[in-house]
C-alpha cells in the first residue's frame, strides 16, 4: 500500500446509481469525512449524470468500467444486484483499487472463495458492507458477553423483517441473487459468527421452511445447529421494520430492538438476577459511518484492517447454503 497516495481524501467510485449509494452509503461518507465520491458509474450514461448532480457526487459516468479502469479512484463502492457483485469486485480489486462491496459479498460460497482468492493475490483491501460490527452498541455487546454478563450463550435469536413496497426489486429476482435469506437473513447470519462460539454449521444443520413468489424466498424462518448453541432466525419482506435481537444464556438475556442499524431511540437491555439494565447505543447519525470513518484510516495506515471480507464472507456464504437447503431439500 502506498501510503502517501491517500495524504489527501479518499477518492471514491460507486457502481451503479443504487438506492443505498443514496441514502446510506453518500451521506455516510460526508459524516466520516476524509473521502470524497468523484465518480458515479451507471449502465446509462443520463441517470448516472442525473445521479451525481442530485446527490453530490463529482461526476457521473457511463458503464462500471470507467470506475474501475480510472486511474483517480482509491476505493470503489459495489452497490449492484448481488449476481453482479463477484465480477466487478474481483475487476475493481485487479485493478488495485480498495472494495467495499455490498452484502452479501457473492452468491453461493464456490463466487464467495473465488473473490477472496483474488483479493488475496492482488493484495487489495475488501470489506463486505455489513457495518454492523463496526458501530459502538456492537462492542458493548460483545464486551458484555465476554464478560460474562449473561453466562454462557445458548441463543442467538434474531430477526430481520421489512416491508418492501416495490413490486419490481432486485431482491424478487432469482436471476440477480435476491431472496429474503440473502437480503436481510445474512445479518442474524453474520451476528452469530460474533456472537456463537462453538462451531460453524454444516450441511444438515438447519430446519426451517420458507414462502416464495414462485423465484425466491420472500419470507423464511430457520433454526440453525451451531453445535451446543442455536441460531433462531426469520427474515422477510412482508411487514414493518422489525430486527429484534436477543441473545440468551445460562445467566441471562440481552434484548437488542435493532442490533445492525441502530438510532439513539433503540435499546440493548440486560436481564440478570431479576433486574434489567436498559442502555441506548451510542451512534452516529448515519449506519455506514462508522465503517467509512475505518477505512479511510487504514488507507492512510492510521489503523489496521478489521472486519476485512476474508475473516467471515465464506463462513456467511457457507451458513447462508445451509439455512437454504433447509427449504429447498
Ligand atoms: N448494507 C446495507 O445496509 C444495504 C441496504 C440495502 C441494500 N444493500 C445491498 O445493496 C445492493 C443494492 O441494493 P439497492 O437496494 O440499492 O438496489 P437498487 O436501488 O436496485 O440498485 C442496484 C443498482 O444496480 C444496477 N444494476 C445493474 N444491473 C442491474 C439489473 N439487471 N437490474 C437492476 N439493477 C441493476 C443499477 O444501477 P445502474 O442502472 O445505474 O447501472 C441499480 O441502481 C444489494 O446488494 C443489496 O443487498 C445493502
Amino acid at each position: 500500500m502506498n501510503a502517501a497516495k491517500f495524504t489527501g481524501e479518499v477518492r471514491w467510485g460507486i457502481l451503479g446509481a443504487a438506492d443505498i449509494a443514496r441514502a446510506q452509503f453518500l451521506p455516510g461518507l460526508r459524516e466520516a469525512g476524509g473521502g470524497r465520491a468523484v465518480l458515479v458509474a451507471s449502465r446509462d450514461g443520463g441517470r448516472a449524470d442525473a445521479f451525481a448532480r442530485n446527490h453530490g457526487v463529482d461526476q457521473g459516468v457511463e458503464g462500471y468500467d470507467s470506475v474501475v479502469d480510472s486511474p483517480g479512484i482509491d476505493a470503489v463502492y459495489v452497490a449492484l444486484p448481488n449476481s453482479h457483485h463477484a465480477r466487478w469486485t474481483q475487476r475493481a480489486l485487479e485493478m488495485g483499487k480498495a472494495v467495499l462491496c455490498e452484502k452479501p459479498l457473492c452468491v453461493g460460497s464456490a463466487q464467495t472463495a473465488a473473490v477472496l482468492e483474488t483479493a488475496t493475490e492482488t493484495g487489495a483491501l475488501l470489506w463486505e458492507s455489513f457495518v454492523f460490527p463496526f458501530q459502538a452498541q456492537h462492542r458493548r455487546l460483545l464486551d458484555l458477553l465476554a464478560g460474562g454478563a449473561i453466562g454462557e450463550v445458548r441463543e442467538l435469536n434474531s430477526l430481520f423483517y421489512f416491508n418492501l413496497s416495490r413490486s419490481e426489486d432486485i431482491r424478487l429476482s432469482e436471476e440477480l441473487g435476491g431472496g429474503a435469506l440473502a437480503d436481510v437473513g445474512c445479518y442474524p447470519i453474520r451476528l452469530a459468527q460474533e456472537v456463537l462460539s462453538t462451531r460453524d454449521p454444516s450441511a444438515g444443520d438447519a430446519v426451517g421452511f420458507a414462502t416464495g413468489n414462485g423465484a425466491v424466498e420472500t419470507e423464511a424462518v430457520a433454526i440453525v445447529d451451531y453445535g451446543r448453541q442455536r441460531l433462531v432466525l426469520g427474515c422477510g419482506f412482508g411487514r414493518a421494520v422489525d430486527t429484534f435481537t436477543r441473545v440468551l444464556g445460562t445467566d441471562g438475556q440481552i434484548h437488542l430492538t435493532n442490533p445492525f442499524h441502530p438510532q439513539p431511540a433503540d435499546t440493548l437491555v440486560l436481564r440478570r438476577d431479576g433486574k434489567e439494565t436498559v442502555e441506548h447505543p451510542t451512534v452516529d447519525a448515519r449506519p455506514f459511518t462508522a465503517a467509512l470513518r475505518h477505512i479511510h484510516a487504514v488507507l492512510r495506515e492510521e489503523e489496521t484492517p478489521a472486519h476485512l471480507a476474508d475473516e467471515s464472507s465464506l463462513r456467511t456464504a457457507r451458513t447462508l447454503e445451509v439455512v437454504a437447503q433447509a427449504w429447498s431439500a
